[in-house]
């Protein structure tokens, strides 16, 4: 009954990547407010354009492009999480465009650029699960790995580099679910459609006219709201499955 109750009142702990704007930022909002201490990775300063309470004293400023740093930084981001991860989502997320918005093919990108996409989008991730598998255990956490509907078809807009590492995402995410499984920590993916954010290139409003049964685009907030949902131990038998959020624009 002790033990219940130390658990009840154990404030839970959230590690998010990307969250200075976007459903990043909504994210933060959503776990802070029901009670979450939030940790946070962007490449940038904490930005006040993206303020919640503790944000400045909870962000990291870390360039997950750079996997040598990211390694390095490891023993650090162990000291600041502690000794339990209650959830590890894995946001942050590249999508180049020619300057025009327009698709970048999977011809027109050298293995330089395809690099830095999958570093920022794949290996990162699997960075950090590796990196805080230790306190994911002990807390049999959860894991969420932003994928896209783009993982699964060919898209006017997204990169196919983009496009191949959001695919890998959800790959990975099948293997940890199998792998961590046994000890307990939850890995699921979310694939989202058109959610309003900076990452849309302009035209996307064809697509809302035409591919997207709801006709409207997501809000940050109803992503966010799933991303809650699937780290809460309401979602406690979830685990290995793509949640798809996009208004109904797969059918
Ligand atoms: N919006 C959509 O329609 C949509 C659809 C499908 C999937 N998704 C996925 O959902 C996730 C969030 O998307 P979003 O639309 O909110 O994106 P966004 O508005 O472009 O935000 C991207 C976030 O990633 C961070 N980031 C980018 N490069 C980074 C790097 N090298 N190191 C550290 N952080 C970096 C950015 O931080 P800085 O500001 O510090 O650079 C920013 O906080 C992404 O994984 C995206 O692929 C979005």
């Amino acid at each position: 009954m002790e033990r219940a109750n130390q658990m009840a009142e154990r404030q839970r702990v959230l590690l998010l990547t990307g969250a200075s704007r976007g459903i990043g930022h909504a994210t933060v909002k959503t776990f802070s407010d029901n009670g979450w201490r939030v940790l946070t990775i962007s490449r940038q300063p904490f930005d006040p354009r993206c303020p919640w309470e503790g944000g400045a004293k909870n962000h990291i400023q870390l360039d997950l492009a750079d996997m040598a740093l990211v390694q390095a930084e490891m023993p650090r981001l162990r000291d600041i999480v502690g000794e339990r991860l209650d959830a590890l989502i894995n946001n942050a997320a590249v999508s180049p465009k020619w300057p025009d918005g327009g698709k970048i093919g999977a011809l027109e990108m050298g293995y330089a650029d395809w690099l830095h996409i999958f570093n920022v989008n794949f290996f990162s991730c699997l960075a950090l699960v590796q990196g805080l598998r230790a306190p994911l255990e002990v807390a049999r956490g959860t894991v969420v790995n932003m994928s896209s509907i783009v993982g699964s078809r060919v898209h006017p807009y997204a990169s196919a580099a983009y496009a191949t590492s959001k695919a890998a995402l959800w790959a990975l995410t099948r293997e940890l679910a199998a792998d961590f499984g046994r000890v307990g920590v939850r890995v699921n993916a979310v694939s989202p459609g058109e959610i309003d954010t900076g990452i849309l290139s302009p035209g996307t409003e064809a697509i809302v006219d035409r591919d997207i049964p709801l006709h409207r685009l997501g809000k940050p907030k109803e992503v966010a709201d799933l991303l809650l949902f699937l780290c809460s131990q309401t979602a406690s038998y979830i685990s290995g499955s793509e949640i798809h959020i996009d208004g109904g624009q797969r059918v």
